[in-house]
């Protein structure tokens, strides 16, 4: 039977990828109790429904950096996607394309920000890793402005790669079909490394400047045209500093649980993040949305929008483009469906008193 929700791709892809690649894909660092935490903490939530609202047929649009979207869901950044299937990036673009959503390509890409940008009929936003190299940063920013990304999201909470250890059990790293195809030479290398090591944390090491500060935020605004969004914040302090700088958005988000193990699920981090910013800038948010109901918690605490993850990555693997496009579409539905049960018309309609928390 088709899936028919996000939870029904999973068992399915696992079937599809290779183990070193699917425990790449999932896991989370250390006790993944961040990871785990993401999923418990919307379930802990509740809604505060209003009825007799009138709803007719919910309108999930929106408009988000002067873009008009067919609904609050984007595809999230993530690495070497052709882990998952043959067309890779190219594909997860299609799919995001045919079903309205914006996606987001990793700097760590398996197909060029050039071909991914020839495949995808919608808006993308390109994700950059900033390398010690500046003029290799540089010229990733140069080419993703050419090839008509709308927006840069700047990751930084990856200093280091967080420590996952099915990854160093495997000695992950990619097959030798695949490679950064953003890159050429040793930039693009990142094959296979002995057990108890990651082929991505050596990579990150050697290639990914660990120093950045808040000028780094500063410089990359003076060599773009592109609205710059951080993704990673967590805290008001660092959403205030986001503001100061100028950017265009943040991302609440903990990596999807890859990262720093034990803290909060970014929809916890959500609502200081939301009073803090205050409106200055976009606040999107990401780390285990799978519901439409997740979705319309995050809205109702503020965020103009949600990225998902790996439920595209396992739609990927199970059916390309047209599993992504039927992924974004189930959750889409969702939302549309929960907003009807919600009593919210219109994303404007809703607001924080739609939601309990614990
Ligand atoms: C990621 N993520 C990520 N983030 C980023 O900024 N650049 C990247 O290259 C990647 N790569 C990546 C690979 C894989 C396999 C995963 C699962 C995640 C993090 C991603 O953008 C996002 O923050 C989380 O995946 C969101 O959590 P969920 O939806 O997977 O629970
Ligand atoms: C990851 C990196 C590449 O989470 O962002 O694996």
């Amino acid at each position: 039977m088709e899936p028919i929700n996000l939870f029904d791709y999973e068992p399915l892809a696992r079937e599809r990828v290779d183990p070193v690649a699917w425990d790449y894909y999932q896991s989370g660092a250390n006790d993944e109790v961040t990871l785990r935490e993401n999923r418990r903490a919307f379930e802990r939530i509740r809604l505060r429904p209003r009825v007799l609202a009138g709803v007719g047929e919910p309108d999930t649009r929106l408009t988000l950096l002067g873009e008009p979207l067919r609904s609050p869901i984007l595809v999230a950044p993530m690495a070497y996607q052709r882990m998952a299937h043959d067309e890779g990036e190219a594909a997860m673009a299609r799919g995001a394309s045919a079903a309205g959503a914006a996606m987001c390509v990793s700097t760590m890409a398996t197909v060029s920000l050039e071909d991914v940008a020839l495949a995808a009929e919608g808006p993308l936003w390109f994700q950059l890793y900033v390398y010690r190299d500046r003029a290799v940063t540089e010229s990733l920013v140069r080419r993703a402005e050419r090839a008509g990304y709308r927006a840069l999201v700047v990751t930084v909470d990856m200093p280091a790669v967080g420590r996952r250890e099915a990854d160093l059990r495997n000695g992950f790293g990619l097959p030798p079909h695949l490679s950064l195809a953003n890159f050429a030479g040793a930039l693009a290398e990142e094959g296979r490394v002995a057990p108890g090591e990651s082929a991505l944390s050596i990579y990150a090491a050697h290639q990914l400047d660990p120093s950045l500060t808040w000028e780094s935020i500063a410089w990359l605004r003076s060599v773009t045209t592109l609205p710059v969004l951080l993704k990673g914040i967590l805290t008001a302090e660092d959403a205030a500093l986001a503001v100061a700088h100028g950017v265009a958005g943040v991302i609440v988000s903990n990596h999807g649980g890859r990262q720093l193990d034990g803290v909060a699920p970014s929809i916890e981090a959500l609502p200081e993040v939301v009073e803090t910013v205050a409106g200055r800038c976009v606040v999107l948010v990401d780390g285990g949305l799978r519901r439409g109901t997740d979705i319309l918690k995050a809205l109702a605490l503020g965020a103009q929008a949600a990225l998902v993850g790996r439920p595209m990555l396992w739609a990927l693997a199970v059916d390309g483009a047209a599993g992504v496009e039927r992924a974004v579409t189930l959750l889409r539905e969702e939302l549309s469906l929960a907003m009807a049960l919600a009593g919210r018309p219109t994303l404007a309609s809703i607001d924080r008193s739609l939601v309990r928390l614990p």
